[in-house]
This record gives structure tokens, sequence and C-alpha cells, in this order.
């Protein structure tokens, strides 16, 4: 048997833990608004066409704050269109995705989505074809209290008070051919200051996230990143990073790594943003946001990527996630949360049917695919600090990675009600480890709960017909005395370890 010994201390702090790590990722795709959170005449649905098994399945995720309305169908995407009474509202060609756009869920409907799932909103504007005037009116739509043009219209659509929305995204993976209205580094660096400009000098203290790179093997990656800050340095709080893990070798070695591969993600977007703040000699630190990330890589091609015939909400990127991704997303919600210091959001895309942890028949009903667990628990679980790591364990190598850690894990501890968990994902695909952890100076404690995500068969799923094939269990091999926590992690295992105060 394998063996690992982790020593966390109270003291020894990497960050308070951003619960908008926890985010998801709501677009105008396929069926993720249609069919997904809005489904009027559905037999769950509320008033407002708003699908009760979703919200309730949203709620048990834990989701935090909800990115709106793309993705790439922000970059052609025509705010006013949205707004204001539904039988005039324009039915559009959606480009990004070859769809139909009605229009009939849009701004207004998705924050009282938001307020009913009780999420933050997080919206992004067009930087594609429009540009800081449009990002500027629209802000003044949503959050502006009234007495203007733009606010009065917001009133007289029914919405009295501001949005308030806080959280900005400016534009959507403008370095990507695929977007439309895409840009060159230095283009787009010029287009996202003017509109954090603008934005700011509309409302005060608004968060603005700038695009960096769509994934890390663009071909333009760091040069990007360096460019557009270089460009916005003072205006912008937070850079994006967008990971999506695949398999197509189906090695399950290498995929285990791609999280090794965040990290490194990670540790280089920072080490970018920092150059830029040393040329300037500031003190500023540019956090990131990972507002993008998921396993994807079976429904990416062809008419599940892309419809044809312009059908309203087409099945896209339904993708049906197995075991093995569910110890991905898991691993990766590990790596996040170590990186608690730099990573200040992420939204696992999407929420809803297109890449996303719960789906549901249109009219029938909804269930949990297997990578909602991982989240659930750790949006469940992470609250608090999260502490600082010693791990003794061994290494394997794959992909990229020469020394890969078997045994990822992170502490997180909440000081106000003294609960500390402790997640681990063990990656030998043989072994079972005989896991050890020290928690020191946390007191007295006992377990209070302890799951384990295992199945025997990587590519299990769960099914509408059989929605607990791949379900945490309650762990059984777990203890914890005079501060020593003891446990035996199955091969290819996610787990955690809830303990409170004694
Ligand atoms: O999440 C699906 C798509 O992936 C998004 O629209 C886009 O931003 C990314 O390429």
């Amino acid at each position: 048997m394998l063996k690992s010994h982790v020593i966390a201390d109270r003291d020894f702090v990497v960050a308070s833990l951003d619960r908008r790590l926890f985010g998801t990722f709501v677009e105008h795709l396929g069926r993720c608004v249609y069919g997904g959170i809005y489904e009027p005449g559905h037999p769950t649905a509320d008033e407002n066409g708003f699908r009760g098994d979703v919200l309730a399945l949203a709620r048990e995720l834990g989701v935090t704050i909800v990115r709106y309305p793309g993705g790439n169908f922000v970059s052609g995407f025509d705010w006013e269109d949205s707004v204001g009474p539904k039988a005039q509202r324009p039915v559009r060609l959606d480009v990004a995705w070859g769809s139909t756009e009605t229009n009939q869920f849009g701004t207004n409907e998705f924050i009282d989505w938001c307020r009913k799932a009780e999420v933050e909103p997080m919206f992004a504007v067009n930087l594609g074809t429009r540009g800081p005037r449009e990002a500027q009116q629209f802000l003044e739509y949503c959050n502006h209290p009234g007495g203007t043009h733009f606010s009065e219209l917001r009133k007289s659509h029914g919405w009295e008070q501001p949005h308030d929305i806080r959280f900005w995204c400016l534009g959507n993976e403008m370095d990507g051919p695929w977007q439309t209205g895409s840009k060159t580094a230095l283009e787009y660096g010029r287009i996202a200051t003017e509109t954090a400009k603008v934005m700011r000098w509309t409302d005060e203290g608004l968060v603005l996230a700038v695009c960096g790179s769509s994934f890390c093997d663009m071909p333009t990656y760091g040069e990007w990143e360096y460019t557009v800050l270089d460009q916005c340095f003072e205006h912008v709080d937070l850079i994006s990073l967008h990971q999506y893990f695949e398999n197509h070798e189906d090695e399950i070695d290498r995929f285990l790594t791609a999280i090794d591969d965040l990290q490194g993600f990670i540790t280089e977007v920072a080490a970018i943003a920092d150059a830029v703040a040393a040329k300037r000699r500031s003190v500023k630190r540019i956090m990131l946001s990972i507002d993008e990330w998921n396993v994807w890589y079976r429904a990416r091609s062809g008419e599940q990527l892309r419809a044809r015939g312009w059908p309203q909400a087409p099945r896209l990127l339904e993708e049906i996630y197995n075991f093995e991704d569910a110890l991905i997303v898991g691993g990766a919600l590990l790596v996040m949360m170590n990186a608690a210091d730099r990573v200040k959001s992420a939204c696992i895309a999407q929420l809803v049917n297109a890449i996303a942890p719960i789906m549901t028949e249109t009219g029938g009903p909804a269930w949990r695919q297997t990578i909602f667990h991982p989240f659930a628990l750790a949006s469940r679980y992470g609250h608090g600090e999260v502490l600082r790591l010693k791990v003794d364990t061994g290494t394997f190598a794959a992909g990229r990675q020469t020394k890969a850690p078997l045994l990822v894990t992170t502490v997180v501890h909440d000081p106000e009600t003294g609960q500390a968990t402790l997640f681990a994902l063990n990656r030998s695909i043989t072994e079972k480890m005989a896991l050890t952890a020290e928690l020191r100076g946390l007191g007295d404690r006992e377990l209070a709960e302890a799951f384990e995500l295992h199945h025997s068969d990587l590519k299990a799923i769960n099914t509408r017909d059989n929605e607990h094939e791949v379900s945490p269990r309650a762990h059984p091999a777990a203890a914890l005395k005079d501060g020593m926590l003891t446990a035996t992690l199955k091969p290819l295992s996610w787990n955690v370890f809830v303990t409170r105060r004694a």
C-alpha cells in the first residue's frame, strides 16, 4: 500500500478562499437556457418559466456566481434585443452556434433567475462587434438608479431597482479566430482599456476581468497576456484563463496530469501579470478568473458543436460525463483552491445541458451528471482559509509532467465555525493509499462526516434512469484521533474528510 503524510497548521494560511471560485456559466447555447433553466410549460416551471427542478439542483450544486450571456454568443450579442416586452423582441440568427435566438429569455429574466437561485450574476459585454459606448449604455441600463434614458428604460420594462451587477467580463476569448470580431492583443488591449474606463466612470466599485488566452496552447499564449495587460493594467482587476481538459487518447495517467497543467497555467499567468506590474514598479497584483473550465472533448465537433439549419435550442455540446471526468473536475477544484491567493473566481462551464453538471430532458426530468458531485462537495465544505501544506507522497510521470504527486490534497479551515476539511485525490491507478494527516493548532477535533467518490469502472456514467451510479458514499475507512486523521484511499478516488471542534 502507498503511504502519504500531510501536515496542516492553522497558522500557515495560503489565503481566504473566495466563494466566487464556485461559479458556473449560463450561455445562450444549445439547451442551456431554453430547455435548461427556462422552459415555460414544464411541469416544474414557475410563473416566470424557470424550471424548478433545475433551480433546486443549482442550489444543491452550491453555485455562487453565474457568468452570462456567453461565451462565443456574447461577441454578436446586442443587449437591446434581450430587454423589453417579449412580443417585441427580435428573433435573430446566432452565428456563433448556428442557432436561432428568440430572445424570450434575456437580461432582466436572468437577473430574476439569479435572485431566485440566490447567486451573484457575472455579466460579459460584447467587445467583438461592439465597443465601449454600447458596454457603457448596457451598464447604465442595468445599474444606474434612475433619471437617465437607459435607467428609465429599465424601469419602464418593470425593473424599478438597479440590478447592481458587480462583476463584468470585458468580452470573451478575443484571441480566438472562432470568435466573432476576434482581435490582436494590441487591438483588444486598447478596446478593453477604453471600455473599462467608461464602465468605471459610470459605476464605481465594479470588478473587471480582461480576457486572457482561450487556452494555454494558443499560439499567442503568453505574449497575449503581456500585451493586453500592458495596455489595461491600471484599469482591470483580473485576467481570465479558460481551460477545457481532454482525453482523446483515452490515457487515464495522462488525463490525470491535466490538473498539473492547470497548475502550471495559473503560475505562468500570475508571473506574466507580475512582470507587467514590475515594469511599472507597481505593487498592484492582477488576480485570476478561470471563468471557463471543465472536461470537454467528446461533443466538440460536427453537428454537436454547431447546428445546421438554424434550429432553436438544438442539442449542442451535450457531453456525457463519466467517473474519470469527475476525478479530473475534483482534482481541478483542489488545484484552484490551493491557488486561492491568486484565483479569485472560477466558472465551471456550463450549468445545464451544454458541457454541464446538470442534464435535463425538455419536458422531462433533470438529473446530476458525475461531475456534479465533486463540485457540490467542494462548494459545501470550501469555506474559510486554505492552509499551506507539507505533503509527502510518491510521484508519477505522464503527459507533460515528470513528477506529478500521487496525492493531491487541500485543507480548508473556517476560523468562524471551526470546521476544517481535507480533500484528497489518490491518483494511483492501482494502489490503495494509507493517508495520515496531522491537523496542527486546530484543537480537539472529531470527524463530522467523510465521503468517498469512487467507482470500479472509469467509464461509468449517470443517466436519467440511473442517476446515482456515480455518487459519493460515506467513507468506509477514516478516523480522527489526537489531531491525526487516518484513512485508506482507494486507487483513483476523490475523498472528503470534514472535521469539527470536539
Ligand atoms: O463554453 C463553450 C464555449 O467555449 C464558449 O462559448 C467559449 O467561450 C469557449 O470557447
